[in-house]
């Protein structure tokens, strides 16, 4: 930091990347040093309140969104920013004008990018286009930015990469698969149980083995989610339809019904074990109401974690970036 009790502090560090599209692409150096700053930014936000005085964030949603539109809004004013929502539910990125352009217009105004797109590939070609750093807010494929703040979440809890046991029970989605690259980049155990053809896209599993085999991290795809959770410090689940699959909800939920986290598979994790949700929560479906809202839950300081870990993050890309 530069002065840690001056409002208008910023991180003398950087990142090795410009812009945030998947953990794949952070060193586990880079995950610390977002954790790092995300806690002394969650310990002492006054002194961050001018970090980025005079900033622009666009934030492209083709998707709805509460905790990331409100915790990205948020974030950037808190710092002495600003930002502003690009309502794209209608017309997708790339549709009314191409990409290129949305960018090469973008950065002559803003800052910073954060976009929620169906297609991964639009948000890739956003931040291949723009020369200010682009953020993934979701996409089909990831979810970078929720990872993170769950990473973070279990690190105020457990220290990680000691042996942390983490089970995702459910469809191998988006959130999946972000949990699966942190786990291999933090040396955590990850097991997945999902059902057969929902499992998580093996081209991921794949990478995120290979770099486990380097943090002492393990990757495990299972079917039976009895055998997954077993010794697990947290058990984790989302929901089984996502954004754009909400015609497939009623098949989903004859499909998934084996893989309710209830109270009966979280007697099967460790005593201690934690239940997380990236939210929102479908309760009765994919986790009992006694589980979600049990002490045992940690829900909802993963989404405010999500405010502190991002705002890290649009220091570490953004300060210092004035047009
Ligand atoms: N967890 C999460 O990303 O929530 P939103 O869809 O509300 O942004
Ligand atoms: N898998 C969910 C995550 C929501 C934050 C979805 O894409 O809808």
């Amino acid at each position: 930091m530069s002065d840690p009790a001056a409002p208008g502090s910023v991180p003398r560090e950087r990142l090795s990347v410009s812009d945030l599209l998947s953990i794949q692409d952070l060193t586990p150096e880079d995950i610390q040093l977002i954790f790092k700053v995300a806690r002394r930014i969650k310990k002492a936000p006054d002194d961050f309140a001018l970090s980025l005085k005079g900033k622009t964030l666009a934030m492209i949603f083709e998707k709805p969104s509460l905790r990331t539109r409100v915790t990205f809004d948020v974030g950037m004013t808190s710092m002495g920013g600003q930002a502003l929502f690009l309502d794209h539910s209608d017309a997708k990125l790339g549709e009314r004008e191409s990409i290129r352009d949305v960018a090469r217009n973008l950065e002559r105004w803003v800052h910073g990018i954060v976009a929620r797109t169906y297609k991964n590939r639009s948000v890739v070609e956003l931040a291949e286009q723009a020369r200010i750093p682009v953020i993934n807010g979701l996409t089909d494929l990831l979810h970078p930015c929720q990872a993170l703040a769950d990473y973070f979440t279990l690190a105020e809890r457990l220290p990680l990469g000691s042996g942390v046991r983490l089970c995702f029970v459910g469809d191998g989605n988006n959130t999946c698969h972000s949990l699966i690259l942190g786990a291999a980049r933090l040396g955590i155990h990850l097991s997945v149980a999902s059902p057969a053809g929902y499992e998580p896209n093996s081209e991921i599993v794949r990478q995120a083995m290979d770099t486990a085999a380097a943090t002492g991290g393990t990757i495990t795809i299972m079917r039976n989610p009895r055998e997954a959770v077993r010794e697990a410090n947290a058990v984790y689940t989302d929901v089984w339809a996502s954004m754009g699959q909400e015609a497939e909800t009623e098949d989903r939920a004859a499909v998934f019904a084996g893989y309710q986290v209830n109270r009966q598979l979280m007697e099967l994790a460790g005593s201690e074990a934690l239940f997380m949700h990236c939210l929102p929560a479908h309760r009765g479906y994919e986790v009992a109401p006694q589980v979600i809202d049990s002490p045992q839950s940690v829900v909802y300081d993963q989404a405010e974690n999500r405010l502190h870990v991002q705002k890290a993050l649009l220091l570490l890309l953004m300060a210092g970036e004035a047009v």
